[in-house]
């Protein structure tokens, strides 16, 4: 996989071709007397929920068409948001004043780019665009072979309409995103059989639509039975399992949801995201989206050839291959000054619009043509073009890759990791209660603490030695020096997640304990850096240490 890492500032040409200037818009409602402006779907999402929560003596018909529309709204078009909207006489919710009807607004942050003014340019919705326009030199730095990915980590800026939810809708934030370029006709991945075993909770479409809840299911089953379209989709949905259970999600509270048809990004044929359960209900943290409605061939190299891949075969191939010829003099007579548009997008035709257009002039004569850079729809008559299929010898194959993009909003990643972590943890005698953040060894900010059982500089120092080589090794850690009670320095370290502590009551060996099962063990000094390394890493368990190192009890480390 190889990094990148590009601008924020984006020309316009570039989220023109990705359709980002045409297409990257919520649905907004304005508040028709103070202008002030709210997300169509959330008002009508509030005001269902709110009304299921309230509305005690509603009738069973009523309460099922509230929870219907919650599990449909993503796939509500503006027109069946706005009728909703006002069916059910929502208002503003700060003035009660009445509601435009639902429109477009477009997320990006617009700049203009040098001084002139005349050259726009956006701030990035997402990364995805940096790797995209860079296609071509990775391709070759890859071998000019596929599969490949690339990825980038940065910032990306979305002017939303109501931020909201704290942390978990901002305007800018950090993106993590991974495109693996594949052959559209083999989305097979290498390694699938490391993922398709896996069983966690899952929300296809048609369980959504027929209001039903999430079920655990085998994602290898998934692919078989065509719920999931292919591998390489399948393999990043079971890494991206792995990942943020690793980290910590609990997998009770993670789902992966399936976008509904009308909720998917312009550029997607399938996408599921990965869904987290916080004190907020459940929230997208990844999206993994099968990008092959996405055309990278609208993009092109600095020499003006769109990016593609390619593939040689070994020996000629004999090929039926489409071939579209727009016959220029008609072309030029009916469309004048918008010939080259017209010609241009009947050039980009795929196989089955154009077959589709073929038996229309067949039959009809004439066929209405929509060609969106005039915006329009224009008539193309049986004279003004020819499409055929004819066999070639071809000794490569020219092709637009599909990508699958799994995209990690790292700030909602991380909030929903405070969440799943915390616990409330019962004293000894039942009285107080501490609180704990559980974050594996291997994500916890800080890996380790280290304090003299009682202040005498002889263990201070030893403290200090032990703190060196910890952070020689590569382990965060901090020391404790202060006088206070060793029940208190652990209840300290324990509210901040620390997973392991170690303790200085002599000058050979000292004890580590254990942040959840307060366990202790015995460890001679020169190796305490190595054992915290290796639990740390992930590459010993702590069970695994106890079996290998003498217990240590101690009662006071209790209280
Ligand atoms: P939402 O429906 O919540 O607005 P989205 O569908 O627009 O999200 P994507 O376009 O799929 O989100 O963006 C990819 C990831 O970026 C999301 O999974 C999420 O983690 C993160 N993300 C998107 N918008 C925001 C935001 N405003 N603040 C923080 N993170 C965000
Ligand atoms: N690149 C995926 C997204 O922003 O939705």
């Amino acid at each position: 996989m190889l990094e990148v890492d590009c601008p924020c500032v984006t020309p316009e040409v570039v989220l023109k071709a990705s359709g980002h200037v045409d297409k990257f818009t919520d649905l907004m409602v304005k508040d028709e007397k103070t202008g002030t402006c709210y997300r169509a779907d959330h008002l009508l999402k509030d005001h269902c929920k709110d009304k299921l929560e309230k509305d005690l003596a509603m009738s069973a018909d009523k309460a099922a068409e509230f929870k219907h529309i919650l599990a449909v709204l993503d796939d509500l078009s503006a027109e069946e948001l706005g009728a909703k909207i006002k069916e059910y006489g929502i208002v503003a919710p700060d003035t009660k004043n009445p509601l435009s009807d639902p429109y477009p607004f477009n997320l990006m942050f617009q700049t203009s780019i040098g001084p002139s003014g005349v050259s726009p340019g956006y701030m990035r919705p997402e990364t995805a665009q940096g790797i995209f326009v860079n296609f071509k030199d990775l391709y070759y730095y890859n071998g000019n072979k596929l599969p490949f990915a690339a990825a980038q980590i940065g910032q990306a800026f979305r002017n939303e309409i109501s931020p909201r939810q704290g942390l978990l809708r901002v305007r800018e934030f950090t993106l993590a995103e991974i495109e693996h370029f594949v052959d559209p006709d083999d989305k097979s991945h290498p390694k699938y059989s490391e993922v398709e075993k896996l069983e966690f909770l899952m929300f296809p479409r048609d369980l959504q639509m027929s209001g039903q809840s999430a079920k655990r299911l085998c994602l290898g089953e998934a692919v078989s039975k065509g719920i999931v379209n292919n591998q390489t989709l399948a393999y990043f949905i079971g890494r991206v399992y792995l990942f943020l259970t690793r980290l910590g999600i609990d997998e009770e509270r993670l789902r992966f949801r399936q976008h509904l048809p009308n909720e998917m990004a312009h550029y997607a044929a399938d996408c599921w995201d990965a869904e987290i359960e916080s004190s907020y209900g459940w929230i997208e943290c990844v999206g993994i989206a099968d990008r092959s409605a996405y055309d990278l061939r609208a993009h092109t190299d600095k020499s003006g050839v769109a990016l593609v891949a390619q593939e040689k075969f070994a020996e000629p191939k004999e090929v039926e291959k489409l071939v579209i010829t727009p016959i220029k003099k008609e072309l030029g007579l009916a469309f004048k000054g918008n010939q080259k548009m017209v010609v241009e997008a009947l050039e980009a035709m795929s196989e089955k619009e154009a077959m589709d257009m073929k038996s229309v002039l067949e039959t009809k004569g004439e066929v209405e043509f929509e060609v969106c850079t005039l915006e329009k729809t224009v008539t193309i008559t049986k004279k003004m073009v020819t499409i055929s299929k004819e066999k070639k010898k071809e000794h490569q194959r020219v092709f637009t890759p599909s990508v699958i993009e799994p995209s990690f909003g790292i700030g909602r990643i991380i909030y929903c990791l405070y969440e799943h972590s915390f616990y409330m943890r019962p004293s000894k005698a039942g009285d107080e209660q501490l609180n704990v953040f559980r974050f594996p060894p291997l994500v916890a900010p800080i890996k380790c603490t280290v304090f003299p059982l009682v202040q005498n500089a002889q263990y201070e120092q030893v403290a200090k030695n032990i703190s060196r080589s910890l952070t020689a090794a590569g382990i965060s850690n901090k020391k404790d020096i202060t006088g206070t009670s060793i029940g208190k320095r652990y209840a300290r370290t324990d509210e901040l997640g620390v997973p392991f502590a170690v303790t200085v009551d002599s000058t050979s060996s000292v004890t580590i304990r254990e942040r959840d099962s307060k366990d202790q063990i015995r460890v001679s000094i020169d190796e305490v850096a190595a054992v915290v390394k290796e639990v740390s890493e992930g590459r010993a368990t702590w069970a695994d240490i106890l079996k290998k190192y003498p217990a240590h009890t101690s009662a006071s480390a209790d209280e």
